[in-house]
């Protein structure tokens, strides 16, 4: 693997591959010392175009425990706000040292220009609706972690779907390591096409909610035009929200995902947001794994051991 830029076309043994090294970094962020010297000397640079909570900060975390060295690049603070491009920004941190560089921009195919920019790995950490991989391996991760395998899950996945990368991640992902994927959402939310994908849709929550094992809700992607999706807040909670009540109708085992930032009382009341068959901060916990499991992947050299 020379970058990670999307889930599309990966196969089912490299997302194992990566998740069982994520179990293995686990471990790792368990002990004492949550920290390995894998990559003293190597540089992480994380080039964030957009908001970020989650996902920067948990590469951060993964470069820091494999003893990498961390760039954060601001873009409010950069010279960005004097008019420099995308290009010469990640050519000047190139210059600078850095060995690897996590991306996030608002652009569909961002990453992947930086990648024929740059001589160093890239990984998407998100580009516009397109994709999401490391976000994908993570939840692929907290599902195998807590139900053994994905193999015969029903995932309802449920939302703005069509501005959402963290979707088409993650169902890319689920499809692969042989889960069923069903695309819950108004059509309004549903992408134009769902051709080749090998996924359901459905425009009635109530209708399937009984049958799914994992409920993954999305945020509504309002700063890319979700908003206009339906008519008005209330009659989305109305509608997909997952409230009290439609929780208590799902199976017994079945648990609620959602990738963060939530909208508590929009898409999860804030008693779901709570409950402990919602996997919320295991995806976080899992996130830094995933990615020391990226990491390692992309910089450590061959024959390299943990
Ligand atoms: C998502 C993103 O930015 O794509 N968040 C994340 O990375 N966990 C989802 C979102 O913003 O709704």
């Amino acid at each position: 693997m020379r970058h990670l830029l999307g889930i599309e076309g990966m196969s089912r043994d490299h997302l194992e591959d990566l998740m069982d090294l994520a179990d293995r970094f686990t471990e790792v962020l368990a002990r004492d010392i949550p920290k390995v010297p894998t990559l003293v000397g190597k540089t992480v640079a994380t080039v964030f175009f957009e908001p970020s909570t989650r996902t920067r900060l948990s590469f951060e975390r993964a470069a820091r425990a494999l003893s990498a060295d961390v760039l954060t690049f601001n873009p409010g603070t950069s010279s960005v706000t004097k008019g420099e491009s995308l290009k010469d920004t990640v050519l000047t941190l190139r210059a600078m040292g850095t060995d690897l560089m996590v991306v996030r921009h608002e652009a569909t195919g961002a990453a992947h220009r930086v990648a024929e920019w740059v001589d160093v790995p890239v990984v998407n950490g998100g580009d516009g609706a397109h994709e999401h991989p490391t976000q994908a391996l993570l939840d692929s991760l907290t599902l195998r972690r807590h139900f053994g395998k994905l193999d015969g899950l029903k995932v309802g996945i449920v939302g703005d779907i069509r501005h959402s990368r963290v979707a088409r991640s993650c169902l890319r992902a689920f499809v692969t390591l042989g889960a069923s994927v069903v695309l819950i959402a108004p059509p309004t939310l549903l992408p134009l096409s769902t051709e080749g994908w090998g996924v359901d849709t459905a425009d009635d929550l109530d209708v399937v909610i009984g049958d799914l094992d994992v409920v993954y809700l999305l945020r509504v992607q309002a700063e890319r035009g979700g908003g206009s999706g339906f008519t008005s807040i209330p009659e989305y909670v109305r509608r997909f929200g997952l409230d009290d009540d439609r929780f208590a109708r799902l199976h017994p085992e079945a648990v609620v995902m959602h990738p963060g930032p939530m909208n508590r009382g929009v898409e999860i009341s804030p008693t779901v947001a709570d409950d402990s068959r919602t996997l919320i901060l295991d995806q976080v916990r899992n996130g830094v794994a995933s990615r020391m499991a990226v990491l390692f992947r992309l910089l450590a050299a061959p024959g390299d051991t943990l």
